[in-house]
C-alpha cells in the first residue's frame, strides 16, 4: 500500500500493517524522514478500506524515540524551529489515533520516548515478556514532546504518568500491564498473533476501541482537592531529587498539571509550550550531546574490542589493596574469574574484604542475593604464589604506587607469565613507557588504570606507552569492557589524562588558598555549581598523603604549571600529620553521630594552618572561573599533545572519571556554552596570576574563528588509530 525506505505499509484480508526497519541502522528512531515516511502512509491509511492497523518493527526492537542526533540543531535554532521540528509528528500521531478502525502497537524488546508515545496513540498495545518502556526524555533535559505528558495521565492515571516521566525510568513489560499502560504481555513469537485477534475482535465488535479514544481527549477525571495535593507532593518530591540544575522533570509536571483540566487538544499545546521552554535551555542541550559523546566512546571501544586477538577469560591482579581488592570484586561480580595475589596473607584478607564490603552492600539495598554474593566470592582465587598467574590472560599490577617498587614487581609477574599474556599497571600518574623499561616484552604492557572506588567509577583509562602494541591496547579495551566499564584509550604521559587534568584543578585550588581564600567557601560555590564535592572534600577523600606524592610527581612532570616554590597546602596538611578521610581529619574532620552517621565539619586546625580568611573577595563566578581555567586549559593540552583523540571523549572521561557535572554536558561544551571567545577573554582579565590561566593556543584559534569545540569535532570527527 505504502513503500518508503524506512515505511512499510501491506494489507492482508481487511487488516493493514505497517512496518518500522530503518535500513543500515541496528534500531528504529523517528528521524525527520521517518516522520515525513509516517505521514505518506498515514493518507494512505486514511483513504483504505480496512478493518484493523498494527504497527511494528521490522528490527529486534519497536522504536528508540526521537533521533537524538537532530537535536542540537533543532534546539539552537529558537521556538518556531523547535515547535516546527514537533509539530508533524504530533499532527500523525491525531490522524493515527482517530482512524477509522482499531489500532494496536506491537512491542517487541523496547518502546521508548517517541516509541512508547507512537504506542500511546495507538488503541492497544501489547509487549513481549522481555520488553522495556519508558519516556527517558526528562533524562536528556527535555519533556515528551509528541503527547506523552497527555496521552500517559490519560491511559494510565496521574501518579504513574508523574512517575514515569519525572523520573524517566524504563519499566519492565510486566508493570506496564499492571498500570495499564500496556493491554497484553505475550512472548516474542506470539506477539504478531495476538495483536491480529485483538483487532479481530475489535472489528466484529467485541471490543470497543472507541471508547478508550474518548478516555485520551477528555480532561483528567481528578476531584480538584485531591488533585491539588497528588500535584503538590510531587512537586516538592520531584524537585528535590532532580536538583536545582535539572528543571526538566519539574516542567513535565507542569504541563501535565496544566493539561490535566483540559482537552487533549488544549493539553497537547501546554505541552508543546513547556517543550520550548526547556529545550532551549543549556542543560537539554548538554545532556543530549552527552548521550552522542557516550556513543562515540562506545563506539570507539567496540571497534577496539572487534580487534582483539584474544577474549580475557580470566584476570589476574597483583596487589590486594582497596584498588586490586575493588578490581577482583568487579570481575568477580561480573562473573570473570579472577585470581588475587599477594605477598602477605593480611595484604589478601584486606582485598577480599573489600570485595565482601562491596557485595554485602550490593545484597543490603536487594541488588544480589546472599547465593549470588557467595557465588561471586568463589570466583576470586586468592594466592601468595606466582603460579596460578600462568593461566591469566591479562593481569593488573596495584601495588604501591612507587616507580621502583612497581618495575621490580612488573618484572618478576612478567616472567611468570605466558608468553602471550598481556600485563598492565594500575598505576595513576607514573608513565607506563617508563615503567616498560622494566620489561621484555614492553609491546604487551599498557595501563589499566581504574577509578576509586572500582565498582562505582565508570571509567577506564587504557594507557598506550611508547612501545604497547595494538593487539595489546585491543585487548586491554576488551577486558576493561568485560568488567563493565567505560574504556578510553589515551597516549602516555604524567597523570595520564584524568589525573593530569585533575593536578591542574588542584593547582588552581592551591593558588586560591595561597590568596587566603577560605577553601569551605570555595567548596560550597564549587558544589553550588554543580561538582558532587568541593576540592578541599575531594583532596581528603583521595587522600593526602596519596595527593601529595602525586602533585610531586606532577610538578616533575609539568614544573612551569604544577610546580611550587613553597610547599602546595596539601603538602602542608599531610606534613602537619593530616591523612584526609581515612585518618578522621584533613581539610575536614570525619566523625559518626549517634545513629553511626558519616558527619563532616570543619578542621579549624587545617583553616590556621593554612591562614584562611573566612570572608573572600572574591565572588562566586570568578572562584569558578580560577578553579575551572586551569582544567579547561589542561584539557586542551591533551588534546594538542594527541594524549586524548576527542573532543567527545575528553569530556566523557571527565564526567565518567572525575564527576564533572553533567548537567554542563562535559568541561569543553561548558566553554561552549560561554563561547569560547568570551571564555577567552575571562582569562585575559587573570593573566596576572600565572601559566595555569594563560589561555591554550587551541583555545586562542576557536576563538578567533568565531568557532566552538563540538562544531569543530562534528566537522572533522577523530577517529585516529593512535585512539
Ligand atoms: N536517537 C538516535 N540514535 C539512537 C537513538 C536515538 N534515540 N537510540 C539509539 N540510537 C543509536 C545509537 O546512537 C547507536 O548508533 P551507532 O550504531 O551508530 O553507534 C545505535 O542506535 C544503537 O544504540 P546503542 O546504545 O549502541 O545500543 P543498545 O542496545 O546498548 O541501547 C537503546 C539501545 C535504545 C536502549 C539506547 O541506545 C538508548 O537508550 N537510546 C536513547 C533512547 C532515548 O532516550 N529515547 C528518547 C529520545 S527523546
Amino acid at each position: 500500500m505504502f513503500q518508503g525506505d524506512i515505511l512499510t505499509l501491506t494489507s492482508r484480508d481487511g487488516f493493514a500493517q505497517l512496518e518500522f526497519d530503518t535500513p543500515g541502522s541496528p534500531v528504529n528512531v523517528f528521524s525527520r524522514k521517518a516522520i515525513e515516511e509516517f505521514s505518506r502512509a498515514l493518507d494512505v491509511l486514511e483513504q483504505a478500506e480496512l478493518s484493523g492497523l498494527m504497527i511494528v518493527s521490522g528490527k529486534d526492537s519497536f522504536l528508540a524515540g526521537a533521533d537524538i542526533n537532530e537535536f542540537s540543531a533543532v534546539f539552537s535554532s529558537g521556538a518556531d524551529a523547535i515547535a516546527e521540528h514537533l509539530t508533524p509528528n504530533i499532527k500523525n500521531f491525531e490522524r493515527l489515533q482517530a482512524l477509522p478502525f482499531a489500532t494496536v502497537a506491537v512491542i517487541n524488546k523496547l518502546a521508548l520516548g517517541g516509541g512508547l508515545e507512537l504506542a500511546l496513540a495507538c488503541d492497544y498495545r501489547i509487549a513481549d515478556t522481555a520488553a522495556r518502556i519508558g519516556l527517558p526524555e526528562t533524562r536528556l533535559g527535555i519533556i515528551p514532546g509528541w503527547g506523552g505528558t497527555v496521552r500517559l495521565p490519560r491511559v494510565a492515571g496521574l501518579d504513574t504518568a508523574l512517575e514515569w516521566i519525572a523520573s524517566g525510568k524504563e519499566a519492565k513489560a510486566s508493570e506496564g500491564l499492571k498500570t495499564h499502560v500496556l493491554d497484553a504481555v505475550v512472548e516474542l513469537d506470539q506477539l504478531r498473533d495476538c495483536a491480529l485477534a485483538l483487532l479481530q475482535r475489535c472489528a466484529l465488535g467485541e471490543m470497543d476501541y472507541e471508547l478508550r479514544r474518548l478516555q485520551k481527549t477528555q480532561p483528567l477525571k481528578l476531584n480538584q482537592v485531591e488533585s491539588g495535593l497528588a500535584f503538590e507532593s510531587a512537586k516538592a518530591l520531584i524537585g528535590h531529587q532532580a536538583g536545582r540544575h535539572y528543571p526538566a522533570p519539574l516542567a513535565a509536571l507542569a504541563a501535565i498539571r496544566e493539561g490535566a483540566t483540559k482537552s487533549a487538544a488544549e493539553a497537547a499545546r501546554a505541552e508543546l509550550a513547556y517543550f520550548i521552554e526547556v529545550a532551549k535551555t543549556d542543560t537539554a542541550k548538554a545532556l543530549s550531546g552527552l548521550f552522542i559523546a557516550d556513543q562515540v566512546v562506545s563506539k570507539k571501544a567496540r571497534a577496539w574490542k572487534a580487534q582483539a586477538s584474544v577474549k580475557t577469560a580470566k584476570l589476574a591482579v597483583v596487589g590486594a589493596g582497596i584498588m586490586g581488592g575493588g578490581i577482583a570484586c568487579q570481575s568477580a561480580l561480573k562473573g570473570l574469574p579472577v585470581v588475587l595475589k599477594d605477598i602477605n596473607q593480611q595484604g589478601i584478607d584486606l582485598g577480599l574484604k573489600e570485595a565482601a564490603k562491596v557485595l554485602g552492600r550490593r545484597v543490603d539495598k536487594g541488588k544480589m542475593s546472599a547465593a549470588g554474593m557467595a557465588e561471586a566470592l568463589t570466583r576470586i582465587q586468592a594466592t601468595l604464589n606466582y603460579q596460578p598467574l600462568g593461566s591469566a590472560d591479562v593481569t593488573v599490577e596495584a601495588v604501591v604506587e612507587n616507580s621502583g617498587v612497581k618495575k621490580a614487581v612488573l618484572a618478576e609477574v612478567e616472567a611468570q607469565l605466558p608468553e602471550t599474556a598481556v600485563l598492565s599497571s594500575n598505576t595513576s600518574t607514573i608513565s607506563i613507557t617508563e615503567l616498560a623499561t622494566a620489561l621484555k616484552r614492553p609491546e604487551q604492557f599498557c595501563g589499566l588504570h581504574f577509578f576509586n572506588p572500582v565498582h562505582a567509577m565508570p571509567l577506564v583509562e587504557v594507557i598506550r606507552g611508547a612501545k604497547t602494541s595494538d593487539d595489546t591496547v585491543a585487548r586491554a579495551v576488551e577486558c576493561a569492557t568485560a568488567l563493565g566499564k567505560k574504556a578510553i584509550v589515551v597516549n602516555d604521559c604524567a597523570g595520564f589524562l584524568v589525573n593530569r587534568v585533575l593536578f591542574a584543578y588542584f593547582a588552581g585550588f592551591a593558588a586560591l588558598l595561597d590568596d587566603g581564600v577560605d577553601f569551605t567557601h570555595i567548596d560550597a560555590v564549587m558544589v553550588r555549581w554543580g561538582w558532587p564535592m568541593g576540592p578541599a572534600h575531594l583532596l581528603d577523600v583521595v587522600g593526602l598523603d596519596t595527593a601529595e606524592h602525586a602533585e610531586v610527581t606532577m610538578a616533575e612532570a609539568f614544573p612551569e604549571r604544577m610546580g611550587r616554590a613553597q610547599p602546595s597546602p596539601t603538602a602542608r596538611l599531610y606534613k602537619a600529620g593530616l591523612l584526609g578521610q581515612k585518618g578522621g581529619k584533613g581539610f575536614y574532620c570525619y566523625t559518626k553521630d549517634k545513629r553511626g552517621r558519616p558527619q563532616k565539619t570543619v578542621n579549624e586546625d587545617a583553616m590556621q594552618l593554612l591562614h584562611a580568611t573566612s570572608a573572600s573577595q572574591l565572588d562566586d563566578d570568578m572562584i569558578v572561573l580560577r578553579m575551572m581555567a586551569p582544567l579547561v586549559n589542561e584539557l586542551c593540552r591533551t588534546l594538542q599533545d594527541d594524549i586524548v583523540g576527542s573532543v567527545s571523549e575528553a569530556d566523557m572521561a571527565m564526567i565518567y572519571g572525575l564527576g564533572f557535572p553533567a548537567h554542563r554536558g562535559g568541561v569543553l561544551r561548558w566553554v561552549d556554552s560561554v563561547g569560547v571567545r568570551q571564555f577567552c577573554e575571562n582569562l585575559s582579565a587573570l593573566s596576572q596570576c600565572g601559566p595555569l590561566y594563560q589561555a591554550e593556543p587551541m583555545l586562542l584559534e576557536l576563538a578567533e574563528n568565531g568557532a566552538s569545540f563540538y562544531a569543530q569535532a562534528e566537522n572533522s570527527p577523530a577517529t585516529d588509530a593512535a585512539h
